[in-house]
């Protein structure tokens, strides 16, 4: 099957897999040996040795203490190992720098989800010893978990907290202030009782929604390449246009002379009020049409 979503969600189909991403829930199949052998049986991921010996990157160690990737060091392969010896989990980040077919899955499936051209496309590789895991968290950006090697055991429950999350967040930590500023609901300190439990074995692909709670545990050694899309809101879209449209004018590319100064902080404000009054007069005419146009040009 040619890379992109349909591989990835085979047998059900993608009408299917839209339902459950539309409602933000998560999407699992079962995939028999026989298929996504061209990502299954890549030499690299045959073992976590032979993905050491040939990885020319640094490689992220989970500490034990947070069992989180907030909490981790960068190592060479030869390190990583005995980390790994000790209990902690490998991160090995952008993997499809490795191979040009990781970075067409990535391609396709990102056009198939129809997002933006500016999303940050990645393939992750997680090494897991037996036991280990992620403590619970959300994250920012949606993950489709291809398990390679053993067994991982997830925990997943809808996030009641906080909607589209622009940051990801370890459960029992301070929420950045931003965040802090949306919360709907208090953050919970444990994963919540309605959360669900999914076996990933060789083969399975697992949908992780945006900012849906989710923690692991590996029972065995175990090895999964993740396909990972961080990509850009509305508001990204927005600012960016809109960060193009002031750039035409000297007036707005001016440095905000006076703005730390009590002094001028009066002239400041005069004039930004000036600058203020001028995008008013522009921003009536403004189309969502003109804004994809310019940020997301259907042509590519
Ligand atoms: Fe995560």
């Amino acid at each position: 099957m040619k890379p992109g979503l349909s591989a990835l969600t085979h047998p059900r189909t993608i009408a299917d897999f839209f339902t459950q991403y539309e409602k933000n829930e998560p999407f699992v199949v079962h995939h028999p040996k026989e298929t996504l052998s061209s990502l299954r049986e890549l030499d690299f991921l045959s073992s976590l040795d032979k993905l050491l010996s040939i990885w020319p990157y640094s490689i992220q160690a989970h500490l034990p203490d947070k069992r989180d990737e907030s909490s981790s060091i960068d190592t060479d392969p030869a390190k990583a190992k005995k980390c790994f010896e000790e209990g902690m989990g490998l991160l090995f980040n952008e993997a499809h720098r490795l191979l040009p077919l990781l970075q067409t899955w990535l391609e396709e499936i990102r056009k198939d989800l129809g997002l933006s051209a500016q999303t940050y496309s990645r393939c992750l590789i997680y090494a897991t010893p037996d036991g280990k895991g992620t403590a619970a968290h959300f994250d920012q950006n949606i993950n489709f978990v291809l398990q390679i090697h053993g067994t991982k055991i997830w925990k997943l429950a809808p996030n009641e907290h906080v909607a589209n999350p622009l940051t990801r967040h370890l459960m029992g930590t301070e929420p950045d202030n931003e965040m802090a500023g949306y919360l709907e609901n208090e953050l919970p300190s444990q994963m919540p009782k309605t959360a669900q439990t999914i076996e990933l074995n060789p083969g399975s692909l697992l949908f992780v929604p945006r900012g849906y709670w989710h923690s692991t545990e590996a029972q065995g050694e175990a090895l999964a390449l993740n396909f990972t899309f961080t990509a850009p809101t509305w508001i990204d879209l927005f600012t960016t246009a809109l960060r193009s449209r002031l750039a035409l004018s000297p007036e707005w590319r001016e440095t905000a002379n006076g703005v730390s100064d009590p002094e001028r902080r009066d002239e400041a404000e005069a004039y930004l009020e000036t600058l203020l009054a001028g995008l008013k007069e522009d921003l009536p005419h403004w189309e969502a049409a003109g804004i994809l146009g310019a940020t997301e040009p259907l042509s590519e």
